[in-house]
């Protein structure tokens, strides 16, 4: 269901200790707000996060899992692992996994479905390299990204899914997609999982933008009609710029 979402990606950020300290932030700040404002804290604070935000109106939220339900997979994570902390949601396909971690469409698929069996939601990244870009190969890549790990899913299981466009170029760069950008990719997401998916589908899914995203830029990015929130890194760390970003939704 299409819905306001401001996520942080705290990524591998945070001890125990300081991830106590920016929960605390976050919560003496943290707007009355419709839409939905979720945190990813690293695998070993997903716990604690769980309990310190559990009587609060902010999603704690893991920024993976494997694919396999149990096993000899040293240092991995399950689904099942995940929710036995309290987790509901799990970001999928950071352009980081693919790059440092070697994950695949193909391998994502996998873990969609597995996600997906074990009723997790899903926040699905995917993006262009500025190679694609500039070479004007961007929306094939992208249309490939969504086809490969989620066009082979049932029209129910889109309810449980949620879009995160992350142009590479502009993660962690200062490299912002300008708002015009955002809407143009955004517009053609919306599209293709229309025509496969049917319009009810298309337009129901919430598109996140990701990518340098600040409080100096989010009200333009989010004002875009087919733009639905934010993936949040470097600023989620911070609680008052955080806050400003979910203040501009
Ligand atoms: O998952 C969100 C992240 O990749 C964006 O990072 O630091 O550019 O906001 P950043």
């Amino acid at each position: 269901m299409r819905r306001k979402i401001v996520a942080g990606n705290w990524k591998m950020n945070n001890d125990l200790s300081e991830t106590e300290a920016l929960l605390n932030d976050l919560i003496e700040q943290v707007p009355n707000t419709d839409a939905s404002v979720m945190v990813a804290p690293a695998f070993v604070n997903l716990f604690q996060a769980f309990n310190v935000l559990k009587t609060f109106n902010v999603e704690v939220i893991a920024q993976n899992m494997h694919q396999e339900a149990k096993g000899a997979y040293t240092g991995e994570v399950s689904a099942r692992m995940l929710k036995s902390v309290g987790i509901k949601t799990v970001i999928l396909g950071h352009s980081e996994r693919r790059a440092y971690f070697g994950e695949t469409d193909e391998l994502l698929a996998k873990k969609v479905d597995a996600a997906l069996a074990n009723e997790l939601e899903i926040i699905f990244c995917f993006g262009e390299e500025l190679e694609d870009r500039k070479a004007g190969n961007h929306f094939n890549i992208v249309e490939n990204q969504l086809k490969n790990a989620l066009f082979h899913l049932d029209t129910a299981a889109w309810k449980n899914i949620v879009l995160a466009y992350e142009p590479v170029w502009a993660i962690g760069t200062g490299e912002t997609a300008s708002p015009e950008q955002a809407q143009e990719m955004h517009a053609f997401i919306r599209k293709t999982v229309s025509e496969k998916f049917g319009d009810e589908t298309g337009n129901g899914v919430s598109i996140l933008y990701g990518g340098s995203v600040k409080p100096a830029n989010a009200a333009e990015i989010f004002a875009k009609e087919d733009v639905d929130g934010g993936l949040i890194g470097g600023a989620s760390l911070k609680a008052a710029d955080f806050v400003a970003i979910i203040n501009a939704i």
